[in-house]
């Protein structure tokens, strides 16, 4: 099988395996204990923190570790609702389910929630976030990279405008940490995740900007500054940091590589197949995305097509797939059903090579013929 899915998760790689087992096997210690068996867990609790806040230009009291992208948004986006008690919070249409259904969930327990438009290429633009800010705005939740078009957020511009007004700004960087440069200048919160940058399932974290007060979602034994109570999980977040460290130190060059397979993938596909388009914008998008639509055929067809010849992509993004309901990304976009319903997401990653590629290139077309001969909808 060719893995085309490195959006959805990334295999952990053999030098962050390697760095976690210690801590598997004899280094188990609770970190909090007070005794001997504890000291190489905090060291390394510790260590791990200060390698992922360097990444991001931040201080270490920044991190919180948590379990998940899911978590670091709730604990985002409920953490500032709890802890201003009321408000108006504005969320961009296209974010993930964690962040739409938290938001939605606020808006039925007394918060006034509203969704940010986007453009066909499914881009925010700042001046509609300064046209509904208002008074009692608390806090502006827009992404970094869109995990299923891959579109790259003006996000510097938008925490600028909410520096200005006062108002805390959360960006989800799941799709674009390590991946791209982030800025933290104007971001008073930040979601980043491990597995989906080689690194084990399990840890990812928020960076909480120094004076940012939130309100924990988990009380137990004050863990994380009191901010997220549980004994931390040690060897995924110290295999967080290692896959950090790898990822941070190829940034530049893996970037370079990838966009180089994703032009290629999307030139080819556009020219050559009848009726193709690109979802999302042709340079504002992170250099491991292509989404690509087919008229007459579902990306589902294709999908399971494809995965007959030993190819693996997706059609939106892996945790909405089964809904079979045309994607809210691309549907915010303004594609039609039908549009919509023919996307497919393939995403490249660090053991992506071109004969991979060049074999997707001779499939696809071929896959796109077959399903469009027995289409009804010609
Ligand atoms: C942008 C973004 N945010 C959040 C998540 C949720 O990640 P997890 O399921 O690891 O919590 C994902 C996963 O696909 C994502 O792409």
């Amino acid at each position: 099988m060719i893995y085309f899915d490195y959006a959805a998760t990334t295999p952990v790689d053999k030098r962050v395996i390697k760095s976690m087992i210690p801590f598997l096997n004899e280094k188990f210690g609770n970190p909090s204990s007070m005794h001997s068996f504890s000291s190489d867990t905090k060291k390394a609790l510790e260590k791990s923190r200060s390698i992922i806040a360097k990444a991001i230009k931040a201080n270490p009291e920044e991190i919180v570790f948590t379990s998940s992208a899911t978590e670091s948004n709730n604990m985002a986006l409920k953490g500032i609702a709890f802890a201003k008690k009321s408000g108006h919070i504005l969320v961009s249409s296209i974010e993930h389910d964690c962040v739409l259904n938290a938001a939605k969930w606020l808006g039925k327990n007394g918060f006034e929630v509203e969704f940010l438009p986007v453009d066909k290429y499914g881009i925010v633009d700042p001046k509609e976030v300064e046209k509904r800010i208002k008074k009692n705005t608390i806090l502006v939740s827009v992404m970094h990279v869109n995990n299923e078009v891959g579109t790259i957020q003006p996000i510097e511009a938008i925490g600028k405008i909410c520096k200005k007004n006062n108002i805390y700004f959360h960006s989800d960087a799941a799709q674009s940490f390590s991946k791209t440069p982030i800025n933290i200048t104007n971001i008073d919160l930040l979601t980043i995740s491990s597995q989906k940058i080689y690194g084990p399932k399990g840890a990812a974290a928020l960076f909480i900007k120094d004076g940012v007060k939130i309100e924990p979602l988990l009380h137990g034994g004050g863990q994380e500054r009191g901010l997220r109570s549980s004994t931390e999980n040690v060897p995924a977040i110290v295999g967080f940091a290692k896959a950090t460290e790898i990822a941070i130190s190829t940034m530049d060059k893996e970037q370079e590589r990838l966009t180089k397979l994703r032009d290629k993938i999307i030139e080819k596909l556009t020219k050559e197949v009848p009726n193709c388009y690109l979802n999302g914008h042709k340079t504002k998008r992170i250099s491991n995305n292509i989404n690509v639509r087919f008229s007459h055929i579902e990306g589902e067809a294709i999908l399971f097509m494809l995965n007959s010849y030993g190819i693996a992509v997706s059609t939106a993004s892996a945790c909405s797939s089964p809904k079979l309901e045309p994607s809210h990304v691309l549907s915010a976009m303004g594609l039609k059903q039908e549009e919509a319903h023919g996307s497919i997401r393939i995403s490249l990653g660090r053991m992506t090579k071109e004969s991979e590629v060049n074999y997707l290139l001779k499939v696809l077309p071929e896959v796109v013929k077959k399903l469009r001969d027995i289409s009804p909808h010609k």
